[in-house]
């Protein structure tokens, strides 16, 4: 019986790339989860292999591919994953770490070269992990993908025969819920679950507030909370967070995407690939008071009725398909604070309602000729 595969230290590998450099040869590095090996990550591996002399991997902890790809994940442990990875033959040596970024390592390695897949490019990479690779005066190359094979197309294929679930009319509808503040709307759902009145599973909750009360509650509930971190700037939503959205809606299999109070604009890929699969709870009666602050807007307005709007989400914000609304009247004397808790009181009944009833509105599920 052949000894257990042990993975290299970052001395191993700081030996070997000082070897390396005193003749005058290069060590590429490269990191990643690699969970589930396939034809792409090896095409991957060669051209990257090829922009030196010696390749070392490093590989995401188990811990740290949870934290990256949410609980179900990584299918194979960090010790079969180095295993199969040292087997291939671009790679000379692989090492595990821990840390959701590659940051300490580069920095402990100083790699002439560092490759990195995808449709990353070099301003969207990691700004820690870019700065300590420009300190290591590391030189940055960024592979193609090889169109039509990732893991996660892979673990699709696979669950495929799955598929008399996704036609049944009485399936469980599996959503996603994404937000930014209180979730109480979350809480409402998570109630109507509980109750029997939502046949409905979260499958995961995104929020673009590391502190907020919405991941608060989908932890407290046991559910996949994850925070995905959109940029400096809060008004926008960085196409790398976008991406990372989309991925983990991808791995989760949803079929609904619900905003509850996210304040974020989706856009591509998740706004095409979910068309009609995206619902939003906004606090006006749409199309009036489109946008942020809408009770105060009801309240400038002088206008006597306001509610919430359950609707579609398209490109245009606050424009998509309205699936149900619900009135509210203004009173005398209301402050914004005091109209939106009212408004609230509504949507905690009428959205989860929207959503029991998604099927038997004619709305699309995730299945046959969806992603
Ligand atoms: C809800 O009132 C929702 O309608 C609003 O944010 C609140 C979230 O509350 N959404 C918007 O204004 C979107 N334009 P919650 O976090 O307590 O569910």
């Amino acid at each position: 019986m052949p000894a257990d595969y042990t993975p290299a230290t970052i001395a191993d590998v700081r030996r070997l790339r000082d070897t390396l450099d005193q003749q005058g040869k290069k060590l590429v590095f490269t990191n990643g989860c690699f969970d589930l090996l396939h034809a792409g990550h090896v095409r991957y591996l060669e051209q990257a292999r090829a922009l030196g002399d010696a390749m070392v991997v490093a590989l995401n902890s188990d811990a740290s591919v949870r934290a990256l790809k949410g609980p179900d994940r990584p299918l194979n442990s960090q010790n079969d994953r180095a295993e199969v990875m040292a087997a291939l033959r671009a790679v000379d040596a692989v090492v595990i770490f821990d840390d959701a970024r590659a940051t300490a390592l580069i920095e402990a390695i100083r790699p002439h070269v560092y490759a990195k897949g995808g449709d990353y490019t070099v301003e969207s990479l990691n700004r820690e992990e870019r700065s300590a690779l420009e300190a290591a005066g590391s030189q940055i190359s960024i592979l193609p993908l090889v169109p039509g094979r990732s893991t996660t197309s892979t673990i699709n294929k696979m669950l495929a025969t799955d598929c008399t679930l996704a036609s049944n009319a009485n399936a469980r509808l599996r959503l996603a819920v994404l937000g930014s503040g209180a979730g109480s709307n979350l809480r409402a759902i998570i109630s109507a679950i509980q109750a029997g009145t939502l046949n409905a599973e979260i499958a995961i909750a995104l929020s673009d507030q590391s502190e907020s009360s919405f991941l608060q509650i989908a932890r407290e509930a046991g559910l996949s909370a994850l925070f995905v971190d959109g940029g400096a700037n809060p008004r926008k939503f960085s196409d790398a967070a976008q991406k990372e959205i989309f991925e983990h809606l991808e791995r989760a299999r949803v079929d609904v995407v619900v905003l509850i109070g996210f304040m974020r604009i989706l856009k591509d890929p998740v706004i095409s690939a979910y068309a009609g699969r995206i619902v939003n709870v906004h606090p006006s009666l749409l199309p009036k008071h489109k946008g942020a602050n809408a009770p105060q807007l009801a309240i400038d307005a002088g206008d006597s009725e306001t509610g919430c709007t359950v609707h579609l989400v398209t490109a245009e914000i606050d424009a998509g398909r309205i699936l149900a609304q619900a009135a509210v009247p203004v009173n005398a004397g209301d402050t914004a604070e005091k109209l939106h808790a009212r408004i609230k009181t509504e949507e905690h009944k009428l959205l989860p309602k929207v959503l029991n009833e998604w099927r038997e509105l004619g709305l699309p599920v995730r299945g046959a000729g969806q992603p």
